[in-house]
This record gives structure tokens, sequence and C-alpha cells, in this order.
């Protein structure tokens, strides 16, 4: 079998890689070896700070080796069984699943047993309406267990707390926190807009030498989050946040940051002009957008007219493609830098 191993330092990065990538195997456990993690794969790939070998390592069974289908097996015809939805995507203790239509009557059955089967999740939810308005925000319906929407997220060694109908949160894009942060020279002073709960700030924070980090975030039950998983991380020293819109707040910071982060896509670019203005000559910028790959370059020029535009002319150092939608579709973040 195929496996990708790695330090144990770099395990959880390396496991979140292979799960977005759904390709862990999912009858077996990863197995440790000295200071090495191994973790048993469907198919070859290339992984990020791990090697790929094919081995004859005895993998540990998974408790049970009992799978969903096994679960359900009983409980849902044979039409229906081939319609089980995976999960998409587990924030902290609630796995969010998402129910197609043929499988509705049977959506309680499926929440219980996907409970019964992952110990580390209390909760199980189903979507109900995808992320929209100011806030981002997304409806979601408990299915099993505990009746709670509130949840600790770990993720690049920092805890997240967040509600999950009242904070955007995106698990997803945990590898892309930690692309940033993996930039952050020693000395810098971020600026983080649209910061939500505080993911950015605190991943930049815990893996980084930032100086310093200021994040604003318009929600206001987002920005009591943000200040509690401050607290939570024990990182009161380097970050600040700011509750209220960008529009109001930024023009009242003097100030000019090396780096800015602009996780708010689709409509990011509209406050390009007021972070171009806290920009400095060198300062980098990561403006994210939701586009389709036909899309990209177009993109790319129109980010560079209204930089020029501002006075603020800017290189496109890279276009990194940091999640997908839909065939074709990308959550995109432009890495610009400040000429
Ligand atoms: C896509 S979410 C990203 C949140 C967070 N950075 C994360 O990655 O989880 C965008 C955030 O921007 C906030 N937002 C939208 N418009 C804003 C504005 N004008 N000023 C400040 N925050 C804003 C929303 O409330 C939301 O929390």
């Amino acid at each position: 079998m195929y496996a990708a191993f790695t330090e144990l330092k770099h395990a959880q990065k390396v496991k979140q890689f292979l799960a977005k990538k759904n390709v862990l195997h999912p009858d077996y456990l990863p197995l440790k070896i000295l200071d090495h993690l191994y973790f048993p794969l469907t198919k070859r790939i290339k992984v990020p700070s791990a090697k790929v070998a094919l081995t004859k390592l005895k993998f540990p069974l998974k408790d049970s080796s009992i799978t969903i289908e096994k679960l359900l097996e009983k409980k849902l015809t044979k039409h229906q069984l081939k319609f089980i939805p995976r999960a998409q995507e587990i924030v902290g203790q609630i796995m969010i699943l998402e129910i197609p239509k043929e499988l509705l009557k049977k959506e309680k059955i499926i929440a219980e047993a996907y409970l019964k089967l992952n110990k580390n999740i209390t909760t199980v939810v189903k979507k109900n309406k995808i992320h929209s308005g100011t806030y981002r925000l997304r409806k979601l319906k408990i299915l099993a267990g505990k009746r709670t929407k509130e949840t600790i997220h770990y993720e690049n060694k920092v805890r997240i707390k967040l509600h999950l109908e009242k904070t955007y949160f995106s698990a997803r894009s945990g590898n892309e926190r930690l692309r940033i942060a993996q930039q952050v020279k020693k000395g810098e002073q971020v600026l983080v807009l649209f910061s939500g709960a505080a993911p950015f700030p605190l991943v930049i924070a815990k893996n980084s030498s930032a100086k310093s980090i200021l994040g604003i975030e318009i929600n206001p039950l987002a920005h009591q989050y943000a200040l509690e998983n401050v607290k939570l991380n024990k990182m009161e020293n380097k970050i600040i946040i700011h509750q209220g819109d960008v529009r109001a707040i930024l023009p009242k910071i003097r100030k000019k940051f090396s780096r800015i982060a602009m996780p708010l896509p689709k409509s990011g670019e509209q406050f390009l002009d007021l972070a171009l203005k806290k920009s400095k000559r060198g300062t980098i910028i990561h403006l994210y957008d939701f586009l389709h790959e036909n899309e990209f370059k177009l993109q790319a020029k129109k980010i560079r007219e209204i930089c020029k535009h501002n006075k603020k002319p800017v290189r496109i150092l890279r276009t990194v493609k940091c999640g997908q939608f839909s065939p074709g579709v990308f959550r995109v973040c432009f890495d610009l830098k400040v000429l």
C-alpha cells in the first residue's frame, strides 16, 4: 500500500492535506514509527512536507473497520446506499453533511450512523442554506448528537472557538492560512481585513515571527469570538481586533503595513483602494476571489489596473488556487507586491 510519511512535527499539516485531497485510506489508521508518522493512502500523490512510497507496513485496521455503508446497509435500500453523503467538512466536533434529495427522509438515520462511526464527533448537522449576506453566514440543521452549533476547532497549533451559524468559518482554508503565515517574515506588521473569529490572525501569530497583527471584522458576534480566541491562545500581546466596517475603521488607523490579507472573496476588490492606502513599497497583499479558471487572467488585469489607478502599481507574484467549488471554479488568492 502507498503511504505518505513525515516527521511528527509536520503530521497535522500532512493529514489535513491528505484529507483535503481525499486520499487517506478509509479502512486503516496511521502508524507511528520512531519520530515519523505513516499515513495509508488510496493512491500515490505528491504531498508537501512528506515522502510517498510503496510500503509493506501492516497498518492497524480502523477500530472495527465498520464503514458507513455497513452501518446503513439494513436501513437503506440498495438504491439509497449509492447516495450516502460524505462529510462535507468537520469543524471542531461537528460534522457537516450535505444530504441529497434522495435521502431526505433518512437524514437522521444517516447522521446517527456517522456519530456511531466517528468517535471524535459529538454533533452532526446538515447544510440548509449556503453562506450569504454581509456577514457571510449559513444555516444548518442539527440532525443528531449534542444540540449545539458552537465548537472549538483545532488547526495549525491554534484553537478557534466559533458558532457555525453566527460566524463565518471554513475548516478547509486551514492550509491556506498556513501558507500565508509561512510567508510572514520576522518583525512584520500584518493587517487582516474581514477577520471573522480570527483564524488568520491566530494562525499567523502562532506560526510566524510577526511583530503585530491587526484584524477588522464587522460582525459583532464574530468579533466577540475573535476576542475570546485571542485570549484562549494567549496572543493578547500580538493581536488587536477592531469591530466595525473596514470602510469606517481603516481610514482611522495611522499606520502602514508590510502585509495585508483580504479574505472576502467576491467583494474584496471593492476594498482594494482602502487597503492600498495602508500599503507601502514592498507590501504584500493577499486578495481572495471566487473565479472560473477562464477568468483568472482578466481579473489579474483588472486588479493591476485598480492598483495603478490608485497610484500603487503592483506585481502579481502568484495566483493560488486554494479551494474548489465546482468544475473549473476556484477560491483563488492573488498575492500582490506593491512596487
Ligand atoms: C469570508 S468571511 C472570512 C472570515 C475569516 N477571515 C475566516 O477566514 O474565517 C468574511 C468576513 O468579512 C466580514 N465583513 C464583510 N464585510 C465587511 C466590512 N465591510 N468590514 C469588516 N468586515 C466585513 C464578514 O462579517 C465575515 O466575517
